[in-house]
């Protein structure tokens, strides 16, 4: 795959200092980009960033919490005040968390950080990626988003929990995020698209997980099983870079190839209502990003 020269580009990449993030913020920093990584661990961040700007990648590490709406305001606003244009939003940064743990906005973590932190983070920056259009955001899901169902109105899973079922549901809340939101930004220059990285046994995704679910993922790590995180860097990369999707727009992907997701996650009426939902959740007008311009 050859990706083009990107050293005019700003990509703000969430997850960017581990696994399939990280390995993707080098191949992105090798083709020139500027890249603003986002990450809670301060040394791995640093680390990161330092390994990158060896290999000369103009490289900025951004500490915030995606759990907390009020850390991923301020990330918002950081960025805004740091750079003039955004070429790319990464929503890439996820966990699988065993326990319905509730952040202190009251969700559970893995809801806070897989899907509600991408829907507030993209609504907060979402004025800067219009100025700066063409630009992409670009939203990295999962093909266990078909194993999984919906209740729009039960985003706080107050049904039985179990760890990776709920994983799965942030997973299709991200096809359905992004559907919608490519629907809602048709015209603006601005595309979307979101992509199943492959499954990847060795990154750091399953360290908060049931003991038998990170028990599997070592021994799965040594075997010749699923794909690495360069595999599914380079999905990201791709994504992110190519100009071969450019213009591509709601779109899902497995890997770098175009393909369908779940029947659950092209529901209009489902991805509406998580839509309106998301909304309350996180505080601001079901109609944007129609309203915001109307402003
Ligand atoms: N691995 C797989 O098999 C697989 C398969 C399909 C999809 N995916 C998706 O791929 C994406 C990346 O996962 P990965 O496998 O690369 O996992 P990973 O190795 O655990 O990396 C996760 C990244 O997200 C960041 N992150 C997690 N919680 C955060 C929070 N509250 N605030 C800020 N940053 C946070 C981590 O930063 P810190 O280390 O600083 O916390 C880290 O950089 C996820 O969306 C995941 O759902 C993975």
């Amino acid at each position: 795959m050859t990706l083009p020269d990107c050293s005019d580009r700003t990509v703000l990449l969430t997850g960017g200092t581990r696994g399939i993030g990280r390995a993707a913020a080098r191949k992105i920093g090798d083709l020139g980009a500027t890249l603003l990584l986002v990450g809670r661990d301060a040394e791995r961040g640093e680390a990161t960033t330092e390994r990158l700007r060896q290999r000369g990648v103009d490289a900025e590490f951004l500490r915030y919490d995606l759990a907390a709406q009020s850390s991923v305001r301020d990330l918002a606003a950081t960025v805004r005040e740091r750079v003039d244009a955004l070429d790319a939003l990464v929503n890439n940064a996820g966990l699988a968390r065993s326990s319905r743990e509730r952040t202190a906005d009251g969700v559970p973590v893995t809801v806070a950080v897989n899907h509600l932190a991408p829907y507030l983070l993209t609504h907060e920056l979402l004025p800067l990626l219009t100025d700066s259009a063409p630009s992409r955001v670009v939203v990295t899901s999962s093909g266990v988003h078909e194993r999984a169902s919906l209740d729009p109105d039960d985003l706080d899973l107050r049904g039985d929990y179990e760890g990776f079922d709920a994983y799965a549901r942030t997973k299709l809340m991200n096809v359905l995020f992004t559907y919608e939101l490519a629907d809602r930004l048709r015209g603006t220059g601005v595309t979307t698209t979101t992509f199943h990285p492959g499954f990847i046994p060795s990154s750091g995704l399953y360290r908060d997980s049931a003991f038998y679910v990170r028990a599997a993922m070592r021994l799965l790590s040594i075997l010749p099983v699923g794909q690495t995180v360069e595999d599914g860097a380079e999905a990201l990369a791709y994504l992110t870079c190519s100009e071969e999707v450019a213009d591509v727009t709601g779109r899902y992907f497995d890997g770098t190839t175009p393909a369908d997701p779940s029947s659950d996650a092209r529901d209009e009426r489902l991805r509406r209502a998580l839509w309106d939902e998301s909304a309350e959740l996180v505080g601001v007008d079901p109609d944007w990003p129609r309203a915001e311009r109307e402003t």
